[in-house]
Order: structure tokens, then C-alpha cells, then sequence
């Protein structure tokens, strides 16, 4: 037997044990903007170091950040002339709230149908281990032909404050021909995907002051502005009744999309049936202009995130808010810049609220959009995931942000391969978060194709 059969035949042998243990790593809650999780954070980089160091990677380490820790580890082959291929993954998670949504607990992975569910199922734990295994199955069949580096984070969900440190210090032990970023996804599940383009992220939260305390909305209704009405106005002057953004200049740097762009975007040929059927929504709605998917890839937006003030519990209170808050994000595209975007919004709000209330405009985080359909490994890629699948591969300008591919482009000089084995039905970000395992199943086989495709 050659070894990639070996390898595929390793994985089916061992599947149940690596199911066991993926389900034992979607157990820790590893939540990055929570505070009180912190030690579920160092437990998920722990087990990532066991499991490398199990794997005989070397000068595997979970370095500390100001943060959450970045895990380390790496495998030297033999051959001095072999590509290093460099994996990233980030191990935190979302929150997992509104819990009274979820079917079963977010933390206690479940098998049902043919999905895993858990918060991180999908967004990436799987992903992570699907690398791992892959790796393993190759390593107990024969040898392994690539060096292969891992760096793992855990605050890619709050925008990875700690990596462009941690990627400039250590540059010299990142240094590779190749990176492989599977944290994007599929476009449905017999549509083989990479992805080449990401959007950027620029995130504030506006925080509206109005009384020094809730007022009594009898005593004091008609004397004073509600700052739940000044906020509901602001936003509703961010856009305009076409679904543009009317943040003055906020498309001064927007790389028109040409011809030729507009036709590879477009060629993905997503209905907008599927798109509602995604969604659930009985109708599309978006920048006119422009279709869905180059809506969802290819131009900016502005979203809220969440809105709160006043009295939201069950039942009735009769008060006047003391203040009302939003958390908005702007998804980017080349070439906007998220702190300038900042600042235009920062600008737009002092122009436009009155001066009845006070505000605060909280910075959260930001990162440039990423563009490269040239990453070296990416036709090697192409390949695996087209044997596997059988199906052409789709080449796709994706919406989410992972701000660590523009910044490895920056200081490493490397263009990223990004993929992944999530679908777009998997609920990332949102309740009943779930990973379908014979897609993931075939993601490792791939992946095994792929590391065993640069022995000549
Ligand atoms: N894996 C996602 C990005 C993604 C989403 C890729 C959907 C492909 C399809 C990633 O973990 C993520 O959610 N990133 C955040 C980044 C932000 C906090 C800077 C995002 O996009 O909201
Ligand atoms: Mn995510």
C-alpha cells in the first residue's frame, strides 16, 4: 500500500478515538471576550500543546501574550530542501449566548444526524484538529516530506490584539514558504471553496448619556431628550434609502470592482432563493446596485451588533433611560483603512447629535480587508480538495474577516491558503453551532492528499 492509503486507511481505523477527543476539546469553553474564562482558555492552548507534543512536534509552548496565550510547535523533516508549511488556527470561541436557544448545551458537544453540536464545533475547533489528524495519520503511516509549523491563538473572536507583536517577534521561527488558514469554509457542501478575499473589520460601540440616572418617565417626560431616541435616530441616519452607508467619505478608498472582478465574483452563482433559504428572511435587501454575493464579499456594509437601554425585562416600567448603547461593525474592503473609518464615523456622530445628551465612542477591533489569489500551495490545494470531492474547486471572495492573513501577508510576506470544511448553514457566531462530519471527514482526507503532495 502507498502511504497515502495508508494515511486514509489510519484515519478510519482511529476516527472513533479522534472523534472522542475533538468532542473533549468543543468541552472547554474557551470564550475570549470573557473575562471568567480565562482558564478555559489556558486549558484549550494546554491541550493543543499535549496534543502536538504527542504528535513529536518540538519546541511546542504556549507563549504568553498580554492576552491569551499563542501555541507554538513545529516538525522538522529530513530533507534539508523541504517547504515549510506554516498552519494557523485560533482556539477561542464566541460566546455562546442567548443559551435558552440552544437545543443542547453549547459546551456539551452532541451527535445528531450527521452533525456535531457545540460553540466551536464548526468556528474552528474542527478545523484545527482536522490539520492535526491529517498530520498524525500521515506521521504513523511513513514520513512526513514538509516542515510544518502551527501557530494557534486565542483571540482571533475580539480581533487579534496580541498577533501583530507576536508575529514581528517571532518572525524568524514563522518564517515559511506556505500558510494554511482554515478558518473559512464551503460554499455548500459538495462545492469544494477556497477563498480569496476577506473583508476587514472596524468595530465601535456608541454609548448615548442622557439623565444621571432612569428617570421616572411621568415626573420628567417632556423635559428632557431620551437618549434611546437620539441613539434610534443616529442609526437611522447611517444609511441612506438605497443601502449605502452615508458616513461622509466612508467610500472615498473602495477599489472599484471591475468587469473582470465582477464577473469571477458573480460566476459563484448563488441564488437568491438560497440565500433567503440561509437566512430564513422573506426578502433580500442590500446596497442597490450590486448582487447579493458581491454584497456579501466584495462591498463594505455597517451593521449593529446589539442595542440596549433602558427596560427590557418581562412586564412594563415607566422610565426615561439614562443611557441607551449600540455596538456597530463595518465589514471592509480594499483599500478602506479601519482606523480612518474610526475616525469617520466619530466625526459623522459629532455632526449629527444634539446637544441634549453627552456620548462616548468605545474603540473595539479593527483589520484591514485581504485580497490574494496567488498564495504558494494554493493549486496544490486545489488539487487535493478536487480528487477528494471529485467537483471543480470554487474560488470565493468571503464576507467574515480573519484579520491574521493581511498581517502575515505584512511581516511574514507570505500569502495565505484559506479553506475550510465548514458550511454556511452551520450556524457560526449563533446558537446551535454544529460541524457536518462527513464533510469534515473528507476535509481530513484532503488535507492528507495535500501534505503528502509536495513529495515530487
Ligand atoms: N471563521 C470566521 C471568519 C469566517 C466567517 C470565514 C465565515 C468564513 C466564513 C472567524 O472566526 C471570525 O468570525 N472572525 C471574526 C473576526 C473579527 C472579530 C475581527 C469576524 O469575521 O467577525
Ligand atoms: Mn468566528
Amino acid at each position: 500500500m502507498n502511504i497515502k492509503d495508508k494515511a486514509l486507511d489510519y484515519f478510519q481505523t482511529n476516527y472513533n478515538r479522534f472523534l472522542t477527543e475533538y468532542i473533549e476539546f468543543l468541552k472547554i469553553p474557551s470564550v475570549s471576550t470573557d473575562p471568567a474564562h480565562t482558564e478555559d482558555i489556558s486549558a484549550a492552548a494546554t491541550f493543543l500543546v499535549k496534543k502536538l507534543e504527542k504528535l513529536g512536534f518540538t519546541s511546542v509552548k504556549a507563549h504568553k501574550t498580554k492576552l491569551h496565550p499563542i501555541v507554538l510547535g513545529e516538525y522538522l523533516c529530513e530533507d534539508s530542501y523541504a517547504p515549510t508549511i506554516l498552519v494557523y488556527g485560533h482556539y477561542d470561541v464566541q460566546p455562546p449566548d442567548p443559551l435558552n436557544e440552544w437545543t443542547t448545551e453549547p459546551f456539551n458537544p452532541t451527535l445528531r444526524d450527521d452533525y456535531v453540536y457545540a460553540r466551536g464545533a464548526s468556528d474552528m475547533k474542527g478545523q484545527i484538529l482536522a490539520s492535526i489528524y491529517a498530520l498524525e495519520s500521515i506521521l504513523k503511516s511513513g514520513s512526513l516530506h514538509v516542515n510544518i509549523k502551527f501557530i494557534l491563538e486565542g483571540e482571533e473572536e475580539i480581533g487579534s490584539p496580541s498577533l501583530i507583536t507576536f508575529l514581528t517577534e517571532n518572525k524568524d521561527f514563522l518564517k515559511a514558504d506556505m500558510v494554511l488558514n482554515p478558518d473559512a469554509g464551503m460554499i455548500a457542501k459538495d462545492r469544494p471553496t477556497i477563498v480569496v478575499g476577506l473583508r476587514g473589520l472596524a468595530y465601535f460601540e456608541l454609548v448615548v448619556y442622557g439623565p444621571k440616572a432612569d428617570l421616572h418617565s411621568g415626573q420628567f417626560g417632556g423635559i428632557v431628550e431620551n437618549p434611546a431616541h437620539v441613539l434610534s435616530k443616529i442609526i437611522s441616519k447611517l444609511h441612506d434609502n438605497n443601502g449605502k452607508v452615508s458616513i461622509p467619505g466612508f467610500y472615498d478608498r473602495v477599489r472599484p470592482l471591475s468587469d473582470d472582478d465582477r464577473e469571477k465574483i458573480n460566476s459563484l452563482n448563488i441564488s437568491d432563493e438560497r440565500y433567503k433559504q440561509l437566512t430564513g428572511v422573506p426578502n433580500l435587501y442590500g446596497e442597490a446596485g450590486f448582487t447579493p454575493i458581491e454584497r456579501a464579499g466584495a462591498r463594505p456594509t455597517l451593521d449593529v451588533n446589539g442595542l440596549y437601554s433602558g427596560f427590557i425585562g418581562d412586564g412594563a416600567k415607566t422610565i426615561i433611560p439614562a443611557y441607551a448603547k449600540a455596538k456597530i461593525s463595518c465589514r471592509l474592503v480594499p483599500d478602506q483603512d479601519p482606523e480612518e473609518i474610526h475616525n469617520l464615523f466619530s466625526k459623522y456622530v459629532e455632526s449629527i447629535i444634539p446637544n441634549t445628551v453627552r456620548y462616548e465612542i468605545i474603540k473595539h477591533s479593527g483589520a484591514p480587508a485581504y485580497l490574494g489569489s496567488e498564495a504558494p500551495g494554493l493549486d496544490n490545494l486545489s488539487k487535493a480538495l478536487e480528487d477528494t470531492w471529485g467537483e471543480k474547486v470554487v474560488y470565493k471572495r468571503e464576507g467574515g474577516s480573519i484579520p491574521v492573513a493581511t498581517w502575515m501577508k505584512n511581516i511574514l510576506g507570505v500569502d495565505s491558503i484559506l479553506f475550510g470544511f465548514g458550511l454556511p448553514d452551520d450556524q457560526i457566531h449563533s446558537p446551535n453551532e454544529r460541524q457536518h462530519i462527513p464533510t469534515w471527514k473528507k476535509g481530513v482526507e484532503a488535507l492528507i492528499s495535500f501534505f503528502l503532495s509536495f513529495t515530487d
